[in-house]
């Protein structure tokens, strides 16, 4: 599998440190949101200050490691639930549009949600997301992601925590695919040229790693 990368943008290490600075970072503006200060208890030790009020929802798969990492470092007492968007028909590198692909939590009014993806591209997923949660009657609502690719950006959306901005570059690792794999590199890293241009691309892909068909809905 590591015989495939060209470049390690992100090691591990940095993942780890970033990804504890914004789990202390959204603990904080979550406790801030809900007027939990130091005087009403720990809120580590005292789960009923933020009990039923705080829902996180990774987009599948994506965010699996990353929300794994993350939310096992924040101290408050907190539901998950996974939402799944396909963005892509198939393998390729080049996002065509986003549909929801599993419902969405019925029972968000009121409540401190937090998405969270992998990377932050065109906007497309997060952005329809965004807009399904909003219409639900959140307290309040933020979006966290590992990755930033703002030159990709298609639609109006900002990530209140971003770990890592990159560059127009296709990644993959630590939850992050090329038709399906090496979401289990512990690190971010850009794939071989040939790697991707390879003919026996995933689903289809044509030799530039890009699927020219339509999204099916
Ligand atoms: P968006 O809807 O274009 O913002 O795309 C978001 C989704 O596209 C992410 O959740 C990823 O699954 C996927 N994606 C975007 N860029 C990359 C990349 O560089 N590597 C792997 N997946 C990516
Ligand atoms: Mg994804």
């Amino acid at each position: 599998m590591r015989g495939d990368l060209e470049r390690v943008l992100v090691d591990e290490a940095r993942i780890a440190r970033r990804v504890a600075e914004m789990a202390q970072d959204i603990s904080r503006d979550l406790l801030d949101a809900l007027g939990v200060s130091e005087r009403d208890g720990d809120p580590e030790l005292d789960g009923g200050l933020t009990e039923g009020r705080i829902v996180f929802i990774p987009v599948m798969t994506g965010a699996m490691v990353f929300t794994a990492d993350l939310v096992r470092r924040m101290p408050l007492k907190l539901s998950l639930e996974l939402v799944a968007v396909s963005s892509y028909p198939g393998a390729t590198t080049e996002s065509k549009g986003a549909r929801l692909a599993a419902e969405l939590p019925q029972d968000l009014t009121d409540k401190h949600v937090v998405l969270i993806d992998d990377i932050l591209d065109t906007g497309r997923t997060l952005g329809l997301l965004s807009e399904l949660v909003g219409e639900r009657g959140p307290a309040s609502l933020r979006i966290a992601v590992l990755l930033d690719k703002p030159a990709r950006r298609a639609v109006d959306v900002r990530a209140d925590y971003v770990g890592f901005e990159i560059p127009d570059e296709f990644v993959v690792g630590y939850g992050l695919d090329y038709g399906g794999y090496y979401r289990n590199l512990p690190e971010i890293a850009t794939l071989r040229a040939d790697v991707i241009r390879g003919e026996d691309g995933p689903d289809g892909t044509t030799p530039t790693g890009r699927q020219d068909a339509e999204p099916k809905a």
